[in-house]
């Protein structure tokens, strides 16, 4: 297995898997705890439009991991602000802002960010540092056995990757 898609119904849902998502991380990646924070970024972006969020993450060729994160709201022009953002250097009173930090973390970790066209699904993608590539591919966690989280089989139509 080298993917998973699955539903969180609440945060509650995303609170359930979030810890394997994370030790999951941290066995694939060398720097797991940015991943994982660009990560909640996105879902917690995600939730403030509803209270189901679907996130893909799977690994392409074991070279670049790929993580979804799709919610129900009716989207923003998330690739002009995240262009405005890729141009801008942070200033210090930014940095110091209570809000607004989650697409600048995203982009500071994340090789690329990508809404699609409605501004409801970002592509997040990370390409992984071949150093500390494990032997084999961690096993991704079972998501059936968590109560909020709904798993997903088959392929889900995605953006551009
Ligand atoms: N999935 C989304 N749907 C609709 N609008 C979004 C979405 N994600 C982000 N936005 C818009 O982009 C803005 C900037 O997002 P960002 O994550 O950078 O900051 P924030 O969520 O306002 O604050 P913080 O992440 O620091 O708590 C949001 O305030 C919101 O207006
Ligand atoms: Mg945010």
């Amino acid at each position: 297995m080298n993917g998973i898609h699955f539903q969180c119904y609440g945060r509650e849902g995303y609170k359930q898997v979030r810890h394997c998502i994370g030790d999951w991380l941290h066995a694939l990646l060398r720097e797991p705890v940015q991943v994982e924070a660009a990560l909640n970024e996105a879902v917690n972006n995600a939730f403030r439009q509803g209270d189901r969020v679907d996130i893909t993450i799977r690994v392409m060729n074991g070279k670049r991991l790929i993580m979804r994160v799709k919610d129900g709201g009716c989207g923003f022009a998330g690739n002009c602000r995240v262009a405005g953002l890729a141009r801008e250097f942070p200033t210090e009173q930014e940095l110091w802002q209570e809000s607004g930090r989650g697409l600048r973390i995203m982009c500071a970790v994340l090789d690329r960010v990508t809404y699609n066209r409605q501004g409801n699904e970002v592509l997040l993608v990370k390409n992984m540092a071949t150093d500390r590539h494990p032997r084999h591919m961690p096993d991704l966690p079972d998501m059936a056995s968590y109560f909020a989280v709904q798993p997903v089989v088959g392929r889900q139509k995605g953006l551009g990757e």
